[in-house]
């Protein structure tokens, strides 16, 4: 049973639970409950993992791209400015990075479903440089005939040579970051593009009706009015991509934004006008006839697939490359070195630069299902039922009752299903189930 005073995950009562449930939302700790490796131990291992098959049950591949044109003031990712020179030495070293390793029996072996380019910016790479390096995937990584292929992109510098350049050497699903289509929203944030750049960009894209094109917004800016938001819905709606995501503003450490929010220069959303943004969006895009694919994605059409993002949810293995990717292979979890220099030198001494290790414990599958679970909305209790797990029905129920009573679940046996509410706070679901999963195992640390 578990030794955790549960009715501190319960909900606030009484005042609609999408802007109240709880007083702050917790973040999604993808490692949670690792154990570190010693840094003495790290090639050993490393070299293990690359020495054995690769798993059969479905991988994935990331690319990162650490460039960006500018550091807009949200954003968490930014590391370094974009140059061409910096950029095409990047590219030479991310094409030995995937040449080096890919006779490796952990690369050979078992198929890769999705590859993510993601960053920073990968559209700020040149045509030439992205033909070249998406070459080099597709001749050395094992991709399944009809693997995902992403790239992550901005308006601003990703022109039509690019776009084709892309398109040609396999890309098949393109996410365009926009957050808003307000210009002076836009603007203060760093986004370079005007609305009306935004939405031709956008138009031109899908009219090619060559990828599966997927828009970010981002609902919580500074200055982004509930009206400003409804007009973004709207517009999306309209240019009528592939997918949408809808996510909720993250102030986070350190960033331009949270540093003038700390400084008292700017307020943040509360919380309350956060849920009613998101609900609102849930309802549009619910009401156009939008498939909710994951808390904070929706489909339109059926080439959307979100291989990459759902998968990562469940805890199937990455193969990472580029300054600052991170991957997981079996239970062992690793970062490629974040820092450009160290990353380059080390390519160009012949060696993957690792800037950690860790393991999971027993409880990690268990983890992994109740966030896959909680991420598509939906989670049968049976599916945590496994032989170290101690009666799931009295560890969960309690819970899930007041939760079901405060209007963030529907229970139905042992299915649990999410409402718009529970969406909006389901990482405080997921980290609440974690730490009750936490105080079931005394080996809970055990690797
Ligand atoms: C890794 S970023 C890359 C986006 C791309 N470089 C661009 O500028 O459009 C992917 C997405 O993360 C989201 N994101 C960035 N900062 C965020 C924050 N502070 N809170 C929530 N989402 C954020 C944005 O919607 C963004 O499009
Ligand atoms: S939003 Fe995109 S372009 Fe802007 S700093 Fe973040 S990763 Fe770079």
């Amino acid at each position: 049973m578990s030794a955790v005073d549960i009715s501190r995950f319960f909900a606030n009562d009484g005042r609609g639970a999408i802007g109240n449930a709880f007083a702050s939302r917790r973040a999604v700790m993808p490692w949670r409950g690792r154990q570190p490796v010693a840094n003495g131990d790290i090639d050993t291992i490393w070299r293990h993992l690359m020495s054995r098959q690769g798993s059969s049950q479905g991988r994935l591949a990331y690319i990162h791209v650490p460039f960006c044109a500018n550091h807009c003031l949200f954003c968490g990712f930014y590391r370094n400015a974009y140059t061409a020179p910096g950029a095409t030495a990047y590219a030479d070293r991310l094409i030995a990075e995937i040449e080096r390793e890919a006779t490796e029996p952990g690369v050979r072996h078992g198929a890769i479903n999705a590859v993510y380019l993601g960053g920073g910016t990968p559209s700020a790479l040149s045509a030439r440089d992205l033909t070249r390096l998406l070459d080099t995937v597709r001749q050395h990584l094992p991709l399944a005939p009809d693997c995902e292929i992403t790239l992550e992109g901005r308006i601003v510098h990703f022109d039509d040579d690019k776009i084709d350049a892309c398109i040609s050497a396999g890309v098949n699903r393109i996410s365009v970051g926009v957050q808003t289509f307000d210009t002076m929203v836009r603007r203060r944030q760093g986004r370079r593009a005007s609305k009306e750049e935004a939405i031709r960009f956008l138009t031109g894209l899908r009219d090619r009706n060559r990828v599966a094109l997927v828009v970010d917004l981002l609902y919580g800016l500074p200055g982004q009015t509930p009206e400003i938001w409804r007009e973004d819905l709207r517009i999306a709606a309209d240019i009528a991509p592939d997918g949408v995501d809808l996510y909720g503003l993250n102030l986070i450490p350190g960033t331009p934004l949270q540093r003038a929010v700390a400084a008292g220069k700017l307020h943040p959303t509360p919380l309350q006008d956060l849920g009613a943004m998101y609900e609102a969006g849930a309802l549009f895009f619910a009401k156009a006839g939008w498939r909710q694919i994951s808390n904070s994605h929706w489909a339109r059409t059926p080439r959307e697939r979100n291989i990459y993002n759902l998968c990562i949810k469940q805890g199937v293995d990455c193969l990472a490359y580029g300054s600052g990717a991170g991957g997981t292979i079996g239970r062992y979890g690793y970062s490629v070195a974040g820092d450009l220099q160290r990353y380059n030198a080390a390519i160009a001494a012949g060696y993957k630069p690792l800037d950690g290790m860790n393991v999971s414990d027993d409880l990690d599958p268990v983890r992994h299902r109740v966030a896959a679970g909680f991420e598509v909305g939906r989670l049968d209790l049976a599916d945590l039922a496994l032989p170290h797990i101690p009666d799931v029905d009295a560890l969960f129920t309690p819970l899930l009752n007041q939760w079901q009573r405060t209007g963030l679940v529907t229970l139905d046996g042992n299915l649990v299903q999410l409402t718009i509410a529970g969406r909006f706070w389901y990482s405080n679901l997921i980290a609440a189930f974690n730490d009750i999963l936490a105080g079931t195992l005394p080996n809970a640390k055990s690797v």
